[in-house]
């Protein structure tokens, strides 16, 4: 198995397929889209641009808004960011239209790469376990404003050290070895964590550990990408 990870989106993959793709943007994206899939969401559809959002819900139905700008919900949105909104009352059997800073702009960059999941902290495991039998993965983290995060390089080096033969990159090497902190320790000390702390949302980052088992994955729905928890 060779695994390359990516620490930032703006680098280039070596390859021009892989047998998976894995997104992370773990504070807080990914970890929102696989909670949004694990209780109900039909799909969620990663956007660029509040101007995308708005022109999407016209078209997309039973749809809901949702997303953060500065870590704070968007005027007029349903939803903001956090992944304590996205409960199954809120969500169940409706599609979510989402868009963040960093995270929901990554996810087109890589889909003609291969199959391409969403992964944070909480399903981190069960994509692993999924990946047993792949040769050639890619894990993109989102990283924030251009800059590599810890708990994005982390959530790789978690996925990487499920697996004792295997080749890595450097970016892979690095993931790795961060991944041995303790992940608490390592959110509160990230700049996105202290950030989300410091306005009030230090719960997220407990709500970014609990475990998860869903894989959300991204197909094209008519022309729109989606992550939907469907058949793998
Ligand atoms: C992002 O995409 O930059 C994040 O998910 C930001 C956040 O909501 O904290």
């Amino acid at each position: 198995m060779k695994i390359e990870v990516l620490l930032l989106p703006s680098q280039k993959p070596r390859l021009d397929s892989y047998d998976l793709v894995a997104v992370i943007d773990t504070l807080r994206a990914t970890t929102v889209i696989v909670k949004a899939v694990e209780v109900g969401a039909m799909g969620i559809y990663p956007v660029k641009s509040i101007t995308e959002a708005m022109r999407l819900k016209e078209i997309v139905p039973n749809a809901l808004l949702a997303g953060e700008r500065k870590a704070f919900k968007i005027k007029g949105f349903d939803l903001g960011n956090s992944p304590l909104e996205f409960t199954k009352e809120n969500i169940s059997g409706k599609n979510v239209i989402l868009t963040t800073t960093n995270g929901t702009k990554v996810a087109s960059i890589y889909q003609n790469y291969g199959k391409v999941v969403a992964m944070a902290i909480s399903n981190v495991e069960t994509v692993a376990r999924y990946s047993e039998n792949f040769q050639n993965l890619l894990l993109v983290c989102a990283g924030s404003h251009g800059e590599v995060s810890l708990e994005d390089s982390y959530t790789a080096g978690k996925f990487v050290s499920f697996f004792d033969m295997v080749s890595l990159n450097d970016g892979g090497i690095i993931a790795r070895d961060i991944s041995r902190s303790d992940p608490m320790k390592m959110l509160k000390t990230s700049h996105h964590g202290r950030y989300l702390s410091s306005v009030g949302m230090g719960e997220d980052l407990e709500a970014s550990l609990i475990e998860r088992k869903a894989i959300p994955v991204l197909k094209t729905d008519m022309i729109n990408l989606k992550f939907f928890g469907g058949e793998r």
